[in-house]
């Protein structure tokens, strides 16, 4: 079959469109055709190496996948051959920028019937991401307020419209081109991070801070301002620190996504409801992600980007 992977960390130019083996499910496994797999930056950290992540080599990136179940491993039951499904894959094995991929039988889900397959692999990590940092670590209840800021991408989505649903008033932060999606997510209150100061543009403080963007450390600090007493700033960017306050009771929080099936469940069942929408920016074909690679490396990907297997 056709995948491709990476034999060492490396630039974009590490990556290989080649002929791999058809994987073989073993007990507990399912096997996909794979409809699509997903793109998200955390596949350029791993590829080039920048990500605590213990890939074997060779690794095939796209832990955010869907497909079709083709084959079954020993013991696996509740999954049939033929059910349409999607994935949030061990991100440390290999993953769906393939014809085939193998995946735990507990990590698959039953895909939304109201949207394309294809379309449907840019759900799982990024929504679940989304919840995780809403009201696990963000712990927000309906009343509440959330600032969130670099809501205008692929996470953000998902924060805007999971926030409303769940009766918290939200702030977003958006630049000009996302501007128009910000809105139609729900939010509402959109501040223009490009012309406009945060602090001064806020009605009264927010009981959670939720960042999304690659904004500078001093900035990041300066806006735990915008949080009250006893709330909580949470971030998605792992890379940097994320600041609290401790002699105002702020809590810092900084997500790592994890699998959970239950609400991978739900979130396609908000889906099919018309309650969540799927945003998808562009669909390229396996041979076309090394490119991909390459501009996300150059910092030119806006949106969601599904790859076709
Ligand atoms: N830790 C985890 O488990 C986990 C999981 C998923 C994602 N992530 C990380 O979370 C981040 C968000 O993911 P994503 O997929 O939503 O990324 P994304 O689609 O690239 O969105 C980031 C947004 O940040 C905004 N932005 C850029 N510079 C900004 C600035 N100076 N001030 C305010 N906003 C700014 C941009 O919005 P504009 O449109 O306004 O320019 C962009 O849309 C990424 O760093 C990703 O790697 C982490």
């Amino acid at each position: 079959m056709k995948a491709v992977q990476f034999h060492e960390v490396g630039g974009p130019e590490v990556l290989r469109y080649e002929d791999v083996e058809q994987p073989v499910p073993a007990a507990g496994q399912v096997r996909l055709r794979v409809a699509a797999s997903a793109f998200n930056a955390a596949d350029n950290g791993m590829r080039a190496g920048f990500l605590p992540i213990p890939v074997e080599l060779p690794h095939v990136p796209g832990y955010d996948v869907s497909g079709t179940v083709d084959a079954l491993g020993d013991g696996v039951t509740g999954v049939e051959v033929g059910d349409a499904v999607i994935a949030f894959l061990p991100m440390e094995r290999n993953g769906g920028a393939a014809e085939y991929v193998v995946a735990p039988a507990e990590s698959v889900v039953a895909a939304p019937t109201t949207i394309p397959l294809a379309d449907a692999a840019a759900l799982p990590s990024v929504a679940l991401t989304a919840w995780q940092a809403l009201f696990d670590d963000g712990q927000l209840r309906a009343g509440q307020r959330v600032l969130i800021v670099g809501a205008g991408g692929v996470v953000g989505g998902y924060a805007i419209q999971l926030a409303k649903r769940a009766g918290v008033h939200v702030i977003a932060t958006a630049s000009p081109r996302s501007i128009d999606a910000v809105r139609a997510a729900g939010a509402d209150q959109v501040i223009d991070h490009t012309d406009t100061d945060l602090l001064g543009a806020l009605d009264g403080q927010v009981d959670v801070l939720l960042n999304l963007a690659p904004i500078e450390p001093e900035q990041f600090a300066a806006d735990v301002a915008a949080v009250r007493d006893g709330g909580a700033v949470v971030s998605t960017t792992a890379f940097m620190a994320t600041p609290g306050d401790d002699a105002r009771g702020v809590r810092a929080a900084t997500v790592f996504v994890l699998p959970n099936r239950e609400r991978l469940t739900e979130l396609v069942s908000l889906v099919d409801a018309g309650a969540l929408t799927v945003e998808v920016t562009r669909r390229v074909p396996l041979t076309e992600l090394p490119a991909i690679h390459a501009e996300a490396a150059a910092g030119r990907i806006a949106g969601k980007v599904v790859v076709l297997a």
